[in-house]
């Protein structure tokens, strides 16, 4: 595994750490550093990351993931570039390895850009650039969970049970998190009248992530496999469907995990509020609409077993696109940091104004 673990493994070995994600400064090994996805719920470590090729890894086998949280880690790598590439003719090999290492959330190319931007000013120009890149989706995230709560208040009344699917909670961003920060608001506010947990095939950032995080913050929950949301909104036990995003497109067009289609059709036919949050840095107005976004395509064993169980018979073809297209016209509303659009009523991006960051 490329990347050191830095904190002793096991259960509770991450109480009290904050940070998805974040920048480590020692003198001679700066670093990005970050709590390994891939070991939850049962190992809780952190890796540190001090070389490009690391963070690439990193991204790519999903031991930090999430559109936020890869954005971020994205920005962070280019200014680790900046301080480890040993020559400046590499540079660029690095942040675009970087800036390809997945495809299809928008904030990885868009923070990768950003920093890049700000190489030639120096190498503290770029780690204070992706610092705030950071900063800004801590931030986000409070604000994302303040327009939330009123939004699911308005539309579901005093005690919403929602359905939730993959992982939008601070492991996918930096702290806080997108629809799963807007779960996580309701109960605290003694507002939350339940929650289901969709698993997430193949590579259960549901089942693994989601409940981790709702276990630690004390909300109570059920996990459902991908299959039965859409039964369990037919059969009333859902009041709204609040899922995040990896990308959204300038017709409303929602991109994020594999599955959230079938929950937006189920929530569609019971008349069921199918909501999305995602902060600025995941809308894409320069893409046209879904069918113009590169889906990632994963291998065929993530879908034959899980870990060193396999559950297919060896050598069978697979298909496993790592997100779908949930369009326009199935989606409820999409609550930014600065906004509430509801597409159904008609609207676009543009006439609806950026607010304020609410906290
Ligand atoms: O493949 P992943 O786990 O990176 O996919 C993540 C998702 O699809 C999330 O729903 C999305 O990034 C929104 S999370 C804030």
């Amino acid at each position: 595994m490329p990347g050191t673990v830095v904190d002793a493994p096991g259960a509770g070995a991450l109480s009290g750490h904050q940070r998805t994600v974040d920048w480590v400064e020692h003198p001679d090994h700066p670093a990005v550093e970050l709590i390994d996805q891939t070991a939850l719920p049962d190992v809780e470590r952190l890796l540190r990351l001090e070389t490009v090729e690391a963070v690439v890894d990193a991204i790519q086998r999903l031991a930090v993931r999430g559109a936020p949280a890869i954005g971020v880690a994205g920005g962070l790598g280019v200014a680790l570039a900046v301080r480890t590439v040993p020559d400046p003719a590499d540079l660029d090999a690095a942040i675009l390895a970087l800036r390809n290492a997945r495809p299809t959330a928008v904030n990885l190319a868009r923070a990768v850009d950003r920093v890049a931007g700000v190489v030639a000013a120096g190498a503290d120009a770029a780690l204070a650039e992706a610092l705030a890149i950071r900063d800004e989706e801590i931030a986000s995230s409070d604000s994302m969970a303040a327009y939330g709560i009123d939004l699911i208040g308005a539309l579901c009344g005093p005690a919403p049970r929602l359905l939730t699917h993959c992982n939008t909670g601070g492991l996918a961003t930096v702290t806080g998190g997108t629809a799963l920060g807007v779960v996580f608001a309701l109960h605290r506010a003694g507002r939350l009248g339940g929650v289901v947990a969709s698993e997430t095939r193949p590579l259960l950032q549901g089942a693994r992530l989601t409940t981790w995080e709702l276990a630690r913050a004390g909300v109570p929950f059920r996990l459902a496999v991908d299959g039965a949301g859409p039964y369990l909104i037919a059969r009333g036990e859902i009041d709204a469907v609040i899922i995040g995003a990896d990308r959204i497109c300038a017709n409303g067009d929602v991109v994020n995990k594999i599955g959230s289609y079938a929950h937006a059709l189920g929530a569609a036919r019971a008349g069921v509020p199918f909501v999305v949050v995602a902060p600025e840095s995941t809308v894409d107005p320069a893409t046209a609409t879904g069918a113009d976004v590169e889906i990632e395509d994963r291998s065929d064993a993530e879908v034959v077993g899980f870990g060193a169980v396999r559950s297919a018979p060896a050598g069978v073809v697979t298909a496993n696109p790592a997100f779908d297209v949930t369009p326009a016209d199935l989606v409820t509303a999409v609550v930014t940091d600065r906004r509430v659009v509801r597409f159904a009523a008609g609207e676009t991006w543009d006439d609806v104004p950026l607010g304020p960051l609410r906290s």
